[in-house]
């Protein structure tokens, strides 16, 4: 269907580039998909699948050599920022590990990434052409008029714990700020002492094209609006 929503085919906020160790890969699940993170020697962000081809190790347990490039733990193939492998210790000079590494089965796939607004965003199709699809598409970013981007500290709460719901109900809790003195009492200034009833509700500017809208609220702990 032509306007079917897909899911791949979006640019994803993966994590604030404050919680990422450019000196060790990362780990992280995003829409049940295992995949790592890490920086190669240009300064350039990459995400692939959390698994080596060989093995199915995790990637994210490896470390990055002096080349940039990302190696396995398990038996030390080394991959680049475009996935390919690049060498098999146990086959180097010979004429096999240049065949292995040739090998599309030697291969990591990749995603599409971008830094906007102190986020590392991904774009996570991998159908054949997602390094062209995706510049058809921007990252959802917050209005810079409305907000003062770089005072913004990112918290992402996945990284904190594990909440044992369907993202459908969190999202939706997120919309609904009047629960949390309540149900998160004694986590940070959360008190249904500090309660404030929210005066105003409202969705500010234009829908995009996929759905996404701004909420402008006023306070409800003693705090001024915010936005969400
Ligand atoms: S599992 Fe990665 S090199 Fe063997």
């Amino acid at each position: 269907m032509e306007n079917q929503f897909s899911w791949t085919q979006q640019w994803y906020p993966l994590s604030p580039i404050s919680y990422l160790d450019p000196a060790e890969p990362t780990p992280v699940n995003l829409l049940g998909k295992k995949l790592v993170i890490w920086r190669d020697n240009n300064q350039n962000w990459v995400v692939m699948d959390d698994a080596c081809p060989h093995k199915l190790a995790l990637l994210s347990l490896g470390k990055i050599n002096a080349d940039g490039n990302l190696i396995c733990r398990h038996h030390g193939w080394c991959f680049n920022n475009e996935g390919k492998c690049t060498e098999i210790p146990m086959l180097v000079g010979n004429q096999g590990e240049e065949t292995a590494c040739k090998s599309l089965l030697s291969q990591v796939t990749t995603y599409p990434t971008k830094v906007a607004q102190n986020l590392l965003w991904v774009w996570t199709d991998h159908s054949v052409t997602p390094f062209a699809d995706c510049t058809a598409q921007q990252p959802a970013t917050i209005a810079e008029t409305e907000l003062d981007i770089d005072a913004i500290d990112w918290y992402m709460t996945g990284i904190c714990f594990e909440a044992p719901v369907g993202y459908t109900v969190s999202l939706e809790s997120s919309l609904d700020p009047s629960h949390a003195q309540f149900l998160h009492e004694g986590i940070g200034s959360f008190s249904p002492e500090k309660t404030v009833p929210i005066q105003q509700f409202e969705n500010i500017g234009e829908t995009t094209s996929q759905g996404g809208f701004t909420l402008k609220h006023s306070g409800y702990n003693r705090k001024d609006s915010c936005l969400s």
